[in-house]
Formats: C-alpha cells, sequence, structure tokens
C-alpha cells in the first residue's frame, strides 16, 4: 500500500486548527471502547499527554518525505513504548479510534 502524502497533509491540516477538540474525542473514544488500556495511563498527566501525542503526530506529517528524520523519531518512539508496557495488539486500537 503506497502512502498518499498530499492527502495526508492536506486532511491533517484540518485537523491541526482542532487539535483541543481532536485528542479530547480520542482519549474520550480510547478508553470507551478499548477500558482494557486505561491502567497503561494510570500515572500519566493525561493535558500533558494529549500534548505530546499531538506533536509526535505533527513530526510524522511533517516529516513523510524525510524517511530519516522519520524512521529515527518512529523507533524512538516504539521503544519507549515497550517500556511504557504497551504491546503489538494495542497499536489497532488507537488506528480504530482515530478512524472513527
Ligand atoms: C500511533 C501510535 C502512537 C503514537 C504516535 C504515540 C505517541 C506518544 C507520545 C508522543 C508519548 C509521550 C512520551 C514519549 O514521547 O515517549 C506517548 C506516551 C504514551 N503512550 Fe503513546 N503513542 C502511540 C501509540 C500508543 C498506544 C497504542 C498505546 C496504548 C494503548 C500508547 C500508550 C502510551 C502510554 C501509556 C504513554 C506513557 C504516558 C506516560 O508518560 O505516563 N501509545 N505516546
Amino acid at each position: 500500500m503506497s502512502l498518499n502524502i498530499e492527502l495526508l497533509e492536506s486532511s491533517f491540516l484540518q485537523i491541526k486548527a482542532q487539535e483541543t477538540e481532536f485528542m479530547a474525542h480520542f482519549y474520550k473514544t480510547l478508553f470507551a471502547d478499548y477500558p482494557e488500556v486505561k491502567p497503561l495511563f494510570a500515572n500519566t498527566h493525561m493535558g500533558k499527554q494529549a500534548k505530546q501525542l499531538f506533536k509526535s503526530l505533527v513530526l510524522v506529517v511533517e516529516n513523510l518525505r524525510n524517511t530519516d528524520i522519520l524512521s529515527n523519531a518512529l523507533q524512538g518512539l516504539g521503544t519507549r513504548h515497550v517500556k511504557y508496557g504497551v504491546l503489538p495488539e494495542h497499536y489497532p486500537m488507537v488506528g480504530r479510534v482515530v478512524r472513527c
């Protein structure tokens, strides 16, 4: 499957204009649909977390053509997520929430 970079960039611009609403909807839906992931965030400051997650999405979308930057950033993020206790089966949950 190839990425439609232009479409990703233009659709993300719309999300960028509604960061707070998007992130509030994201975590509300994630925890409602998948309550089993809630304990992973037991000690997390959710306001800060939402900002960090959004910043990482900005970094990804801004570097879709810079594969070196992208793979470095995502490798670091993936390694840290193993330490947070995130498992491979949690990723499709996040994917499904973002799509709705
Ligand atoms: C699309 C993939 C994801 C992205 C871009 C992402 C992004 C982030 C970012 C930027 C942070 C802040 C800390 C850091 O940079 O290491 C973070 C922390 C975290 N994420 Fe994710 N994440 C993703 C997937 C997931 C999934 C699938 C889960 C589990 C359901 C998850 C659970 C957590 C937890 C528990 C933390 C730690 C919060 C803390 O510091 O207490 N993430 N994530």
